[in-house]
């Protein structure tokens, strides 16, 4: 078989700025050792995230230019309409700047004190939304899903034993809607198979609970479903993709990630009376229906996004690129989520780092080494972002301590990612001399972005 190449020929680029090891040194010191506050230009590979960070196709450039700037019923919003309908069959369509912006909305009509959310892992926004609106989110990862080095197909599904026990506990009244995250991005993004997702959906219809989609990245899990799950080896990322949203009530998504997008988003749902709450806060907060949030330019490229993102060449590429990272890692004995995702390679820091404590934030004093030995900026996903404190001021930790490795769609070559495998291996042999850190400033919510640190 031959090397799987990048479908894609480069038609524009954007220069490297290439920064010495001093430099990074005092780039970092002056960030507070927090990646959200080092430059882009100071970065020479960025992982931070593969959210709005995707290149843009031809088509969607050409797309860009065709946008429909008219305020009320553009042309290129019934173009996004008529392809969001056409993959998820849902009834209502409600462009947003974002896929945060869909859950502020979704969960301020629907959450409140007293509310529960259920997820297979709830994203921090997703959960952040959830708490502001006053809510409670709770997640149900499956067992395979909290074992980091365990091979398993599927190991972003929901655990369907405690999702039943759960609803009956809480009591369905108190849940306005279960949502599973696809793939589950904040435990490795891993995939949740067809059959995880239509159980979770009987067990819904059955206690009369709305069952969700967060959506960002259903085509990635769509092709883990056709790649790992018998009985969709034959059908085409389209079918698979129509059969996943068939099962779900509504569906919230960030057009950042599988849709090749700079910024957008939507929220679609069958529900009519729902949808009427949704389309009035969107009038307030984001804008007209016909437009929420968005320039008709940018509806326009999410719509051709959406159509090549189920392209199996494209798709075969991606996946494998992520696998390539994991392949080199595997060699050395460098400890990661296994199997390797659908948009990111998830370090296990705990693993990495034994000698510091989760209260010493082990994944993000590997982030700030990946970004001196080689100016490769990741993210922590582990106790700085979901970690909390208890009555006494005591840490309670993430249960995994992790450095996401995001890598954008279609913006770096092969040997951009050997690089990055090279710097992460230099990593991992000085691994003993890496010192934990401490924080000096923080924000009740969504600390990370803003946190401040010092080495110890
Ligand atoms: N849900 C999931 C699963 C996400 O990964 C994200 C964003 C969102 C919702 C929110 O979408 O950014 O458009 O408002 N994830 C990005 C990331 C930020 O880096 O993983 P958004």
């Amino acid at each position: 078989m031959h090397t799987i190449i990048e479908p894609f020929k480069i038609k524009s680029v954007e220069p490297i700025h290439f920064t010495t090891k001093e430099q990074r040194i005092n780039i970092l010191r002056e960030a507070f050792y927090n990646p959200f506050l080092i430059k882009a230009r100071d970065v020479i590979i960025d992982l931070l995230t593969d959210s709005g960070t995707s290149a843009m196709s031809s088509e969607q450039w050409a797309g860009i230019m065709r946008g429909d700037e008219s305020y009320a019923g553009s042309d290129s919003f019934f173009r996004f309409e008529e392809t969001v309908s056409s993959i998820t069959h849902m009834k209502y369509i409600i462009p947003t700047h974002q896929g945060r912006a869909s859950e502020k909305i979704l969960f301020s009509i629907t959450g409140g004190k007293g509310k529960y959310f259920i997820s297979n892992t709830l994203f921090d926004t997703t959960r952040a939304n959830i708490e502001f609106a006053g809510a409670e989110g709770i997640d149900l990862l499956c067992d395979e899903g909290k074992q980091p080095s365990l091979i398993a197909p599927f190991k972003g599904n929901i655990n369907l034993i405690a999702l039943e026990k759960c609803i009956q506990e809480k009591g369905a009244e108190n849940i306005p809607l279960v949502i599973i995250t696809v793939t589950n991005n904040s435990g490795g993004g891993q995939p949740v198979s067809m059959s995880n997702i239509k159980a979770a959906s009987e067990i819904c219809k059955k206690y009369n609970v709305p069952f969700f989609i967060d959506a960002c990245r259903f085509a990635e899990n769509c092709y883990f479903i056709k790649q790992r799950e018998k009985g969709f080896e034959n059908k085409s990322i389209f079918e698979i993709a129509q059969e996943l949203f068939s099962y779900a009530d509504g569906c919230t998504m960030s057009a950042k990630k599988d849709a090749f997008a700079n910024i957008g988003g939507f929220l679609a749902m069958n529900d009519e009376t729902l949808a009427m709450k949704c389309r009035n806060l969107l009038i307030i907060t984001e804008g007209f229906p016909t437009y929420g949030g968005l320039a008709g330019r940018d509806l326009e490229a999410i719509a051709i996004g959406l159509k090549e993102v189920m392209e199996e060449d494209y798709l075969k590429y991606r996946i494998r690129s992520i696998e390539y990272i994991g392949d080199k890692l595997d060699a050395v004995g460098v400890p990661y989520i296994k199997p390797t995702g659908g948009h990111a390679v998830y370090l296990d820091a705990k693993a990495f780092l034994p000698h510091i404590p989760s209260t010493e934030y082990p994944g993000q004093a590997l982030c700030g080494e990946l970004f001196l030995e080689g100016g490769v900026r990741g993210v922590e996903i582990g106790t700085v972002m979901f970690g909390k404190y208890d009555a006494d001021g005591k840490t309670i930790p993430a249960p995994m301590e992790l450095v996401r490795l995001a890598i954008p769609r279609r913006v770096y070559t092969q040997s951009h990612i050997d690089y990055v495998a090279e710097v992460i291996i230099e990593v991992f042999k000085r691994r003993e001399k890496i010192k934990g850190y401490k924080i000096i400033y923080e924000t009740p919510l969504l600390r990370h972005f803003t946190a401040r640190f010092e080495q110890l």
